[in-house]
């Protein structure tokens, strides 16, 4: 029987990051003047249920042309923080800054109109509607006037085609309903999606965690390719294997508490790793299991 494979395989994109690629990273992160305000920030930030601390006092900023990646393990209050950023929830406590300037969102539709576009794990798409249809879903091109207005259908094909094949997308057919596209093709799609629709800030819930190491990949690589687009990227992961390629910061959440957050050049991918895997907690299991074993 074989094993199941934890960690990087061969063909895992993990640690393929050429050296240009990460000198390409250092050289965003300086571009930005110091006294520029961030993209997104958060200070301090707080969110009770109840009595459930679901957040403590997280900080945390968000550049453009930059990779955020939030790491925690479940229950780590990743769901949360990023409701916070995208408007579902309001933080009781801290500060939530976009543009250096405090904001209060009492919706997610103020949080897209200032262009911080969120993709949920279930990507909320129509799986029967085609993928042209899904991708204008809610800006629709129309032709005519008042009430003679209707969807300008050719527009709208032409649109999708055009910004996904933009974003190297290359699908057989946009007529083909979205249930029919695999996972990894579906957040392609979203991120395209995000994309063309001019988002500043692209939020992502675990976009690789029900794939397989090649679906996996190819999302990193549209990731990438926002970041490369000046997009701030928001990545949310409990895979350090997937975050540490593609990431220029990384927040470490636990039990709702800010772990540390540190920039790439800070932590090896094997300290971020060991951090993620709760990697005492699993060695005295180890140890325990090997224990059980002997008697
Ligand atoms: N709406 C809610 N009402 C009450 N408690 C909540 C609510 N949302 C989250 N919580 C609690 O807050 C804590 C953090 O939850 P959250 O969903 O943010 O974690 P997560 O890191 O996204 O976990 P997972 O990896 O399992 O998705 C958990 O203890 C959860 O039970
Ligand atoms: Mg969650």
């Amino acid at each position: 029987m074989t094993q199941p494979s934890i960690g990087p395989t061969p063909e895992e994109p993990a640690g393929h990051t050429s050296a240009a690629a990460r000198d390409a990273g250092a050289a965003r992160a300086d571009a930005r003047p110091r006294d520029a305000a961030h993209l997104l920030e958060l200070r301090g930030v707080g969110k009770r249920f109840g009595s459930v601390i679901a957040l403590d006092d997280v900080s945390v900023s968000v550049d453009a042309g930059e990779v955020t990646c939030v790491l925690g393990d479940n229950g780590a209050g990743k769901s949360t923080f990023i409701k916070i950023l995208a408007g579902v929830h309001a933080n009781d406590s801290g500060a939530y800054l976009v543009e250096g300037a405090p904001v209060r969102f009492a919706s997610p539709r103020q949080a897209l109109d200032r262009g911080i576009a969120t993709v949920h794990q279930d990507l909320a798409v129509v799986p029967l509607m085609s993928v042209w249809r899904n991708f204008v879903l809610g800006s629709e091109p129309v032709k005519g006037r008042g009430p003679f207005a209707r969807l300008d259908v050719t527009q709208a094909r032409a649109v999708a085609r055009r910004a996904l094949l933009d974003m190297g997308i290359d699908l057989r057919d946009v007529e083909q309903p979205v249930g029919t596209l695999s996972g990894g093709e579906r957040q392609c799609v979203a991120i395209a999606r995000a994309v063309h629709f001019g988002a500043k800030v692209l939020i992502l819930d675990e976009p690789t965690a029900a794939l397989g190491v090649k679906q996996a990949g190819v999302v990193l690589r549209y990731i990438a390719r926002a970041r490369d687009r000046g997009l701030g990227v928001v990545f949310i992961t409990h895979n350090p294997h997937h975050a540490y390629p593609v990431g220029d910061r990384f927040l470490l959440l636990n039990r709702g508490r800010s772990q540390g957050c540190f920039a790439k050049s800070e932590i090896t991918p094997a300290e971020l790793t060991r951090q993620m895997a709760g990697g005492t907690e699993l060695e005295s299991l180890a140890h325990e299991l090997d224990a059980g074993a002997a008697t």
